[in-house]
């Protein structure tokens, strides 16, 4: 299966699938893209030798619907089978998301239905939740709404700063996702839970 990653920022998410793509697996990555060219994580995935592009979202202004034309123009030139977004930070509309629907996977940092949005972190905290996490789902028209394909639970601990618990669920995020595309790359949808 041809995999196209999408990203914004550090891509340390998309790494841990690259590596895990590496071995023994359903899955390869063929593209990883990003809204920004200034993602550091273009850099990383270019120096492991995967394509790499970069769609600049800002020239286009309030235009969603044109800025998702020359994403999915660069994303079909990858011929992709299945879609990671990985810390991609930008809203898609229902128009580009039904173009890719059963096809597309997201994590996000809460344990879902919980606090979708951003700011996960600090509101699990603020609500004085023992446990926190990760969650990675299929991508519907629903913002962090899909079908939920896997989880990773930690424990927030007392003091802990929003930026403590979200490197203690990163380090989940990257055990979750590449167990979670494994599986889907097989069209295996049996959730995994850590
Ligand atoms: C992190 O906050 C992660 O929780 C979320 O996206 C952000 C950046 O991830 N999934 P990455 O390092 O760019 O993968």
């Amino acid at each position: 299966k041809r995999v196209a990653i999408l990203i914004s920022g550090g891509g340390s998410n998309m790494l841990a699938l690259v590596r895990d793509m590496a071995g023994d697996h359903p899955a390869r990555p063929v593209l990883v893209a990003s809204n920004d060219p200034e993602a550091a994580g273009l850099a990383r995935a270019a120096d492991l030798g995967i394509e790499t592009a970069a769609v600049d979202h800002r020239p286009f202004g309030k235009d969603r619907a044109a800025f998702e034309a020359a994403l999915t123009e660069r994303l079909e030139r990858a011929r992709p089978d299945i879609i990671c977004l990985a810390g991609f930070m930008r809203i898609l509309t229902p128009g580009f998301i039904s173009r890719w629907e059963g096809r597309m996977l997201n994590i996000h940092p809460s344990l879902l239905p919980k606090y979708r949005g951003l700011h996960t972190h600090a509101r699990a905290i603020e609500a004085g939740d023992a446990e926190h996490g990760c969650s990675v789902h299929e991508v519907t028209a629903e913002l962090d709404g899909g079908p939920v394909l896997g989880q990773a639970r930690v424990r927030i601990e007392a003091g802990d700063t929003p930026d403590d618990l979200a490197a203690r669920v990163l380090v989940q995020e990257h055990r979750l996702y590449p167990m979670v595309l494994r599986r889907f790359a097989v069209g295996d949808r049996r959730p995994v839970l850590l």
